[in-house]
């Protein structure tokens, strides 16, 4: 059981930033990675769609002997973890959410941006985070409508990014705000961008070190990790055409990523 791989999905790309931070703390594991690419984006469905992708999802990736599931998605996370554990409660699943937390604990203007989907933004699930962590800041959020698309087509620096960049994050900034949280998987590609854009004062929080951390720790609780000097196994698998897919996973990850599967759930 415990050479059998992490499962990790996402509706696209954005879950690779995940993938990498796994790598990064947990390096003799081995994973599948599955990026919905024929459905992206997540952000603007209903949760009860997400729902359903995400169910179907964790069923193929646990029929293909995933040990544990890493939902790399806010917007998967807010509309389904609280089902995927129902439904598998043998499975340890690890989800996302935005980091509300430490961002209201980091800020000293107490004003927070957040950067998060539609989805997100509507779950109960981030009601629930802001009434338990915001109570003393005060926190702009932004669908960031559009982002995700222009991500997953590999266009991290050019104009029209940048455009739609400055449009989110100037009025935080008029406002304030000192801290910028990225509660989509996706927005770490353009993390240089968004530096770039709000200068070195302004901290900016990628939840993605703090979920492999906790997906160690799970493993470690519940006697799943594999330990070994053999080379892990590394599979990335999407549900639509390729397009940027390889490249952008290539850099993201640092070394050569080839799609050995296509399927659509
Ligand atoms: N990467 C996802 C997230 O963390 C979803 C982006 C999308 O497909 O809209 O929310």
């Amino acid at each position: 059981m415990n050479r059998q791989p992490i499962g990790i999905f996402d509706s696209g790309i954005g879950g690779l930033t995940v993938a990498r931070a796994i790598v990064d703390h947990l390096p003799s594991e081995s994973l599948l990675y599955f990026g919905d690419t024929a459905r992206v984006p997540y952000g603007t469905q209903s949760a009860a769609t997400i729902r359903q992708y995400s169910e179907a999802i964790s069923r193929y990736l646990i029929g293909q002997g995933c040990k544990a599931i890493v939902v790399a998605c806010n917007t998967a996370s807010a509309a389904a973890l609280t089902h995927l554990r129902e439904l598998w409660p043998t499975i340890p699943f690890i989800g996302m959410e935005p980091a509300v937390k430490p961002g209201a604990k980091a800020t000293r203007t107490g004003v927070v941006g957040v950067l998060a989907t539609e989805g997100t933004f509507s779950s109960s699930r981030y009601a629930q985070l802001m009434r338990r962590y915001a109570n003393t800041v005060t926190v702009i959020e932004d669908p960031c409508l559009g982002l995700v698309q222009r991500i997953e087509k590999g266009d991290l620096q050019g104009p029209a990014t940048k455009a739609l960049l400055e449009s989110i994050l100037s009025p935080m900034l008029a406002k304030g705000a000192d801290t910028i949280v990225l509660g989509c998987t996706h927005y770490p590609f353009v993390a240089p961008l968004i530096r770039q854009i709000v200068g070195p004062g302004v901290r900016i929080i990628n939840p993605a070190p703090a979920v492999a951390r906790q997906l160690k720790h799970v493993l470690a609780q519940q006697d799943l990790r594999h330990v070994s000097t053999l080379p892990p196994s590394y599979q990335f698998q999407i549900s639509g055409p390729n397009g940027q897919f390889e490249d952008l996973a290539s850099r993201m990850m640092g070394f050569p990523v080839r799609v050995s599967f296509h399927i659509e759930l």
